[in-house]
């Protein structure tokens, strides 16, 4: 059946009960490819909240890269995680903000009526890492709307009760979606991996993008100095209006790259241009950074190695240009560099996280609010990084204002040119 795009913003329910079907953006097994042919509008079932469960009435998402390595099958198909076997359909989307509309048994904080954001990180409460050492580490650890199906790019998504937060109220709908994923990896990745403190320098890649724009602005908070690689100047003026110190155009140091398969001419010529490199990033800090921001892996991660301080400490959470790293490794032991692997965030980061932007410390980065009928437009935009900062997308909101209802600096606008 059809679905009616003028309808997407009205349900037949009040909350407490939901309705049988909704519009939903859907990835399936036999058509995985771009984002453009692999994400399809179609009219599925609303889910019923399990045990400490709870479905909401998504009222915008947020668009983020993993629904395009989803879209791709790529580096292996979601099909193989979480409910996916049993439901069949992958609904992606790992950010929303939205409405509580039914709560399933056991579940006493939250009601329906109530306005929330989500974080993305699920694990079952049975597996004892989740009471003791971290939910990252338990067995269960799934990323909602990534690694499960019932993500936000439908009318109703359903998640854990313990990934609600509650919305900032001075942000409207579309800003609120916006900013979970990749501001909450950010936070783990510098506050509680990498112990960012006052006073440190900081490589930040992609600072123009969704990890990137929340990276830059949590240094400016922590009191460290930021530079931020970009590929255009129009991206380095926006890191700058975050709070860098200064920004680097990749484009002039595109021998930093590594391709893969180099003969050791070219491994050399490529060490040539990240000592260059190196040095202009030196000269914008005044000192080598102590921390590197990573998630573009192999493309970058030899010259992040070579660059940062010795003593000092790679993050890294993401490989957009391919997952198989190689580097010289004299670099990391010589000179005791570490190497620091982190994903997502738990519950407990992603709440202090939300609480500076309630504070309106930290600010989401928009750069397009689109309407429903474009989730799949959306994320090839972000594959053929098009994009900067965050997009969010319409579903129960009407307008990119509606939802605010408290004062403060709401988003800041990423305008320029990509
Ligand atoms: N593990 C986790 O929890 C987690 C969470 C969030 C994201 N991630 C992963 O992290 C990666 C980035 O996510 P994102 O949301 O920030 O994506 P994004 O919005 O696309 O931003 C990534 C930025 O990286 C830069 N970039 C892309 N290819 C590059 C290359 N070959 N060399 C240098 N820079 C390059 C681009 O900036 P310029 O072109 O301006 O340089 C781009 O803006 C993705 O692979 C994502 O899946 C992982």
């Amino acid at each position: 059946m059809a679905v009616d795009l003028s309808q997407i913003s009205t349900v037949a329910t009040e909350p407490g009960s939901l309705p049988t079907k909704m519009a939903a953006w859907v990835i399936r097994e036999d058509r995985l490819g771009e984002p453009k042919d692999a994400i399809r509008l179609e009219e599925v079932e609303v889910p019923e909240p399990g045990p400490f469960e709870v479905v909401l009435r998504v009222m915008a998402a947020g668009v983020n890269f993993n629904n395009v390595w989803a879209a791709l099958g790529q580096p292996v198909s979601v099909f193989k995680y979480g409910d996916h076997p049993e439901t069949g359909h992958h609904i992606g989307g790992s950010d929303a903000s939205g409405i509580v509309w039914k709560v399933g048994e056991g579940v006493t904080r939250w009601k329906p009526g109530d306005e929330v954001v989500v974080h993305c990180n699920q694990a079952s409460y049975e597996d004892v890492e989740v009471h003791g050492l971290d939910p990252l580490a338990a067995p269960s650890q799934r990323i909602w709307g990534y690694e499960t199906t019932w993500g936000s790019f439908a009318q109703f998504c359903k998640v854990q009760a313990q990934q609600l937060l509650p919305k900032p109220a001075h942000l409207s709908w579309a800003e609120a979606a916006s900013y979970g994923l990749t501001y909450f990896t950010a936070y783990r990745m510098l506050v509680d991996q990498a112990k960012i403190q006052a006073g440190d320098k900081v490589l930040v890649w992609g600072a123009a993008g969704g990890l990137g724009v929340f990276a830059i602005q949590l240094c400016k908070a922590a009191g460290a100095d930021a530079v931020g690689i970009v590929s255009s100047d129009e991206k380095g003026e926006l890191v700058e209006r975050l709070g860098a110190v200064g920004y680097i155009n990749r484009s002039e140091f595109p021998g930093i790259m590594r391709k893969g398969d180099e003969t050791p001419d070219e491994e050399k010529a490529r060490f040539k241009a990240s000592v260059g490199f190196a040095k202009r990033v030196k000269e914008i800090l005044g000192d080598s950074p102590n921390i590197v921001f990573e998630h573009v892996g192999k493309a970058t991660f030899p010259t992040s190695v070579f660059t940062v301080k010795p003593f000092g400490k790679v993050v890294i959470c993401g490989a957009t240009s391919g997952f198989d790293l190689d580097f010289d490794v004299r670099h990391l032991w010589m000179r005791q560099k570490q190497i620091i692997g982190s994903h997502f965030a738990n519950a407990y980061e992603s709440t202090r996280a939300n609480a500076l932007i309630d504070e309106g410390k930290i600010q989401p980065v928009l750069w397009r609010t689109l309407p429903f009928d474009d989730v799949a437009t959306a994320h090839q935009l972000l594959r053929d990084n098009q994009h900067l900062g965050k997009i969010a997308i319409l579903v129960g909101a009407q307008d990119a204002e509606e939802g605010r209802t408290g004062e403060g600096p709401g988003a800041i606008l990423a305008e320029v040119g990509a």
